[in-house]
């Protein structure tokens, strides 16, 4: 299977590469939900790495459920919620193959996209679509971080993998999802890149 594996973010997690980790919610998510663009709801967390969303969500009454297949990542989300005496749901899955028992209001996609070889993002935008009831968001956090690899000589180069808003509007097309108009909401990354905030619905 091309791209990292559930054994490559083991050892991130093990060895404390974890320079994606905010250490607190995103600000782009604490935006969304002061402004109400979000409002409770039942929400996925897909690749919720340390749960600091899943966390913020489940303290602001969402009906939470965090997905991630690896074991550190789901340890520590579990940790996080106890620590914060929250409830939420924290599956071990892979998001390319997981079923939800029912359909979610809502997706808070945030660096797990750009996880994820892009040869699985077709695979995974069709999951997303799967997982929502039609009229159901996707609070899509876009990784913006081009390198100069990828332009010079055609490198696929991530984690993280940037996510060129062109290539997203390929992936999520208008026939599917209905878009804002642009510009849309930078949130600076901890990885110095940043981020696009983009409020997809679900047709
Ligand atoms: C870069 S980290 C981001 C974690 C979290 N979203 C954050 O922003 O702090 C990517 C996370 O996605 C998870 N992940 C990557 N591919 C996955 C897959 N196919 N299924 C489930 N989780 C996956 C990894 O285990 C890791 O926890």
């Amino acid at each position: 299977m091309a791209g990292p594996t559930p054994d490559f973010w083991q050892e991130r997690f093990d060895t404390g590469q974890t320079g994606w980790d905010r250490g607190g919610p995103s600000p782009g998510l604490l935006a969304w939900l002061d402004s109400g663009a979000l409002a409770p709801c039942r929400i996925a967390v897909p690749g919720c790495g340390s749960g600091w969303e899943v966390a913020e969500l489940a303290r602001r009454g969402f009906d939470v459920v965090g997905i991630d297949y690896t074991a550190a990542a789901v340890e520590k989300a579990r940790a996080h919620c106890r620590q914060q005496g929250v409830q939420a749901k924290i599956v071990r899955a892979d998001v390319l193959d997981h079923a939800p028992s029912a359909p979610f209001d809502a997706v808070y996609e945030q660096t797990c996209l750009c996880a994820l070889h892009p040869e699985h993002w077709v695979r995974y935008a069709g999951q997303l679509r799967s997982w929502l009831a039609p009229g159901g968001r996707l609070a899509a956090m876009f990784m913006q971080t081009p390198r100069p690899g990828a332009t010079e000589e055609g490198l696929i180069q991530g984690p993280p993998y940037h996510c060129d808003i062109n290539a997203m509007r390929a992936l999520f097309p208008e026939a599917a999802w209905v878009w804002p108009k642009p510009p849309y909401a930078r949130v600076l990354h901890p990885s110095k890149a940043h981020e696009l905030a983009v409020m997809l619905v679900r047709r």
